[in-house]
C-alpha cells in the first residue's frame, strides 16, 4: 500500500470506531509496564513511542514521572486525538515510521516501544528500514520493547495481514548488539472477545 492510503486505512479506523471499540484498546498497562519498569528510566530520559495510535501509554508515562514523551503516527486523527489529551506536555511527529524524515529532530531515546505496529510491515525491505531507524534512535546501553502478534496467533490485525513474532525473529532482527531481558506471552483480548496473543519482549542495547 502506498503512504497515503495506509494512512487513510487507519484514519478511517479511528473515525469508524470510538476509541474503546478499537481492537487494539486496552485500559490495562501492566504488561507493557512489567517491561517499561526493568528500563529504569530517570524523568528526563527520551521515550519513543512508535505508531502510538490514540493509546493511553503517554498519559500513564506522564504519570508516572516521565516529561520527555515523542509519540509518531501515520494518522493524522489519531494523533489529533492524543494532541487535545495532552497538548503540548509531548511531542509528536506525523508520518511513516519506516521514512528517517518522521524522525528527524527525534531524540536519540532511551526507549523505544512497539505495540501492534512492526508486524505490519510484511516485506522483506519494510522490515530492513523499520530496523535502521530504530538503530539510528537507539542508543548504546538503551531499550527497546516490542508487542507483537506471536507466532501461535492470528495472521491479520485491522484488515491487514501481519507478519508473527517470537522472541528469537525479534533478536534475528535486531542483531547481537541487543540482548533480550525479558520476554512473556500476553493474552489480549479484544473489544470482542477474540483472544490475540501478543510476545512481548525487552532488549538492550550492549554499552559497546
Ligand atoms: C493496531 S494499532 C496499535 C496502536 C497502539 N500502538 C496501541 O497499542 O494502541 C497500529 C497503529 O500503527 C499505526 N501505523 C501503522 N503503520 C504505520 C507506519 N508505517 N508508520 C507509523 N505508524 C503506523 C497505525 O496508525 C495505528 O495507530
Amino acid at each position: 500500500m502506498e503512504e497515503i492510503s495506509i494512512a487513510n486505512h487507519w484514519d478511517k479506523a479511528y473515525l469508524n470506531s470510538s476509541e474503546d471499540q478499537l481492537g487494539w484498546f486496552e485500559n490495562d498497562f501492566s504488561p507493557s509496564f512489567r517491561l517499561i519498569n526493568q528500563c529504569n528510566l530517570d524523568s528526563n530520559d527520551a521515550v519513543l513511542l512508535v505508531g502510538s495510535g490514540s493509546s493511553r501509554l503517554p498519559d500513564e508515562l506522564l504519570s508516572n514521572g516521565l516529561s520527555e514523551l515523542w509519540v509518531s503516527e501515520i494518522s493524522e486523527v489519531a494523533l489529533q486525538e492524543v494532541k487535545t489529551r495532552l497538548g503540548e506536555r509531548i511531542n509528536y511527529r506525523l508520518g511513516d515510521i519506516l521514512s528517517s524524515e518522521t524522525l528527524e529532530g527525534v531524540p536519540s531515546v532511551k526507549l523505544w516501544f512497539d505495540r501492534a505496529v512492526m508486524h505490519f510491515f510484511m516485506e522483506e525491505k519494510e522490515q530492513t528500514s523499520y530496523f535502521q531507524n530504530l538503530k539510528e534512535k537507539v542508543r548504546l546501553g538503551s531499550y527497546v520493547i516490542f508487542a507483537e502478534f506471536h507466532l501461535s496467533g492470528a495472521d491479520k490485525c485491522s484488515g491487514l495481514s501481519v507478519f508473527r513474532y517470537d522472541e528469537k525473529i525479534y533478536q534475528e532482527r535486531l542483531g547481537e548488539e541487543f540482548i533480550l531481558l525479558d520476554s512473556f506471552i500476553h493474552s489480549y483480548f479484544m473489544p470482542s472477545g477474540q483472544e490475540r496473543p501478543y510476545i512481548y519482549a525487552l532488549f538492550q542495547r550492549k554499552d559497546s
